[in-house]
């Protein structure tokens, strides 16, 4: 039986300060309540205001135990780590880094030239079974993201499939499906997402209409209790929002700053890895 998921929570995002001094706008960090497992974090960053000055970005840092998940729609993005994986994404690019047991990666956002940066950052939590796995690194050029056109609407699919339309990101525990949705007013968007999948709608521009409700403010929002997932657009226009979907994974977790762990005593340990220089178990 077809059940439309409704809208349970409306996540204002809120101005924080990460990195070197970078703001950004977060809708969720990790918790060990875990309300959007699989989702860990949710940051959408936008330094577009000259009077900012140089963007400090986020020199080098450690991860283990989740993935971090970088999509660009302006400006660049340079990302370096300790298996030696180097690359630059620009606009309608991801990179997709798994840390595994252990990472040092650094990530410099550089404006284009109309003074512009903007994208997305994604933490994704990794099963107990995979937090020490070996540390993987998926970068997608544009020219790979399939872009598709439906009736009434397009999608830029970075993960998952959708309509045959397969994302170029794989082999990716939680089953995600990542899409980039433009909408038009009075058109409808549909989903299926089965009730064991956590769904997420990041409202970037526009209007839409979910379950008969209106939502015009950008932020996140949680959509639960059904397999269908139906979004209108509403408005005057076009409306653009993220999509995210994944496999709860079910686990209790332990975040601490870079880290996501399921116990304190794995936290403790990968604290006294960093001190004693055990933190990277595998190299390029
Ligand atoms: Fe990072």
């Amino acid at each position: 039986m077809t059940k439309i998921r409704q809208v349970t929570e409306v996540v204002t995002p809120k101005l924080v300060m990460e990195g070197a001094g970078v703001l950004l706008y977060r809708s969720i960090s990790p918790s060990r309540q875990n309300p959007f497992d699989p989702f860990l974090l949710f940051d959408h960053f936008a330094f577009n205001d000259p009077t900012e000055g140089v963007n400090p970005g986020f020199p080098t840092h450690p991860h283990r135990g989740i993935e971090t998940v970088t999509y660009i729609l302006e400006g660049s993005v340079r990302h370096r780590d300790s298996m030696g994986n180097t690359g630059i994404i620009g606009p309608g690019e991801v990179q997709w880094m798994s840390a595994g047991s252990g990472i040092l990666h650094e990530e410099m956002p550089s404006a284009d030239e109309n003074g512009r940066i903007h994208g997305f950052q994604l933490w994704v939590n990794l099963p107990a079974a995979q937090k020490m796995s070996k540390p993987a690194y998926q970068e997608v050029n544009a020219s790979k993201l399939p872009i598709s056109q439906f009736d009434g609407f397009s999608a830029r699919v970075i993960a998952g499939s959708y309509h045959l339309v397969a994302g170029p990101v794989s082999d990716i525990h939680i089953n995600p499906t990542y899409m980039d949705v433009f909408l038009t007013s009075g058109e409808t968007f549909p989903f299926d997402a089965p009730e064991s999948h956590t769904v997420g709608l990041y409202l970037l521009e526009g209007s839409v209409s979910i379950a008969g409700r209106e939502f015009s403010e950008a932020g996140l929002l949680k959509l639960e209790n059904g397999n269908r997932v139906e979004v209108l657009g509403a408005g005057n226009g076009q409306s653009r929002f993220i999509f995210i979907s994944g496999l709860r994974i079910n686990e209790p977790i332990v975040p601490y700053g870079p880290f996501v762990m399921n116990t304190a005593e794995e936290i403790q340990q990968t604290i006294s890895d960093l001190q004693k220089g055990f933190f990277i178990r595998h190299h390029g």
